[in-house]
């Protein structure tokens, strides 16, 4: 409810509002579409980010590995192509996280005296303080100016702060979890928000044999299954909803024609489930489809590029040759 006197609130309380009003509309839009649909950038909050760290643990999920492998053995390769125009420059990364992986890359960088700005984009501020204190302590005089928000807004302010050709890091195959139009859209808006000569790198997970996948989001202790429940937990908590957990199943596809990996919930009841005073039916064996996690090969990769104003210009792939980090120029 929306305070009538004239308090000031705090910046960060009027923005936990919004997203609170942001993530209600848009269960009970997915919920009222017909498959139900719930939307995976939801999963994480304190509970899903940990669920997630749990997931990359796994040894059935090897995308975090495959990547980490890129970054620790062929650091020389990615920075040999970042470098390869020999201009100072702002590194930017969306979603930083932790940053574990572009760890080794930031060291490798500073080793060899180059002249950058590493920028960290995420919209969480307190995981941004995080990340700098471990880097201020890894790596003394690195320069990074942290950037918390929507990553295109925070590409309008990094243009703002410096004029440096930009090279842009989008790891972990975030990508994946996009529906193919959206991924398209996001990278269109993506090299709109870029100059001539700016650089992407961006990681992919490849299509690969099918079970390797399967078992990557069907794992035998169901870590996946309790990432996936968590959202209706979360809707529980932070919008007045009563999904009865226990009654809603994880199920796990993978299509090796498509390369379209889904994870979805099943009703196991006829069940009525009320959120926010509205009312949704869920009939038994009914599928919520929860998560895309797609898989590419290397041309789709180049498609995608070619199609969003980018020229592929290499890529760079793990000692298995199951996921790459791939360089776009904007063309
Ligand atoms: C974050 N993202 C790339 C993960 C993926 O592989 O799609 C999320 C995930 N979902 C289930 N397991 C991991």
């Amino acid at each position: 409810m929306k305070s009538q006197t004239n308090i000031i609130i705090p910046e960060r309380e009027i923005k936990n509002e919004e997203t609170n009003q942001q993530f209600l509309k848009d269960v009970l839009e997915g919920l009222h579409e017909n498959p139900k649909h719930l939307q995976s950038k939801y999963f994480y909050d304190k509970r899903g980010d940990k669920l997630f760290q749990e997931i990359m643990a796994m040894p059935e999920y090897y995308l975090t590995r495959c990547e980490m492998d890129i970054f620790q053995n062929k650091t020389a390769e990615i920075a040999a192509v970042i470098r390869s125009e020999d201009t100072p420059f702002d590194l930017i990364e969306l979603g930083a996280g932790d940053a574990s992986k572009s760890l080794h890359l930031l060291q490798y960088l500073d080793k060899q005296n180059t002249d950058f700005t590493y920028m960290p984009i995420d919209i969480s501020g307190n995981i941004l303080s995080v990340l700098e204190k471990k880097l201020k302590n890894n790596i003394p005089y690195l320069d990074i100016k942290c950037l918390e928000g929507e990553y295109f807004e925070m590409l309008d302010k990094a243009a703002k702060l410096s004029s440096r050709r930009k090279v842009v890091l989008f790891l972990g195959s975030n990508i994946g979890n996009m529906e193919l139009e959206e991924a398209y859209d996001f990278c269109r808006e993506l090299r709109k928000k870029l100059n001539k000569g700016d650089v992407v790198l961006i990681g992919f997970d490849l299509k690969k044999e099918p079970n390797t996948i399967l078992n990557a989001y069907n794992d035998p202790k169901g870590i996946t299954a309790l990432f996936n429940l968590n959202l209706l937990d979360r809707i529980n908590k932070e919008l007045k909803a009563n999904f009865i957990v226990e009654q809603f199943e994880h199920y796990q596809t993978y299509d090796p024609l498509t390369g379209t990996c889904k994870s979805y919930l099943i009703s196991l009841e006829d069940q009525k489930v009320t959120i926010d005073s509205e009312d949704f039916l869920f009939i038994k064996d009914e599928a919520v489809y929860m998560e895309v996690s797609q898989k590419f090969s290397i041309d789709d990769t180049e498609n995608m590029a070619c199609k969003s104003g980018f020229k592929p210009i290499g890529s760079i792939m793990d000692s298995k040759e199951w996921f790459i980090d791939a360089f776009w120029l904007a063309d």
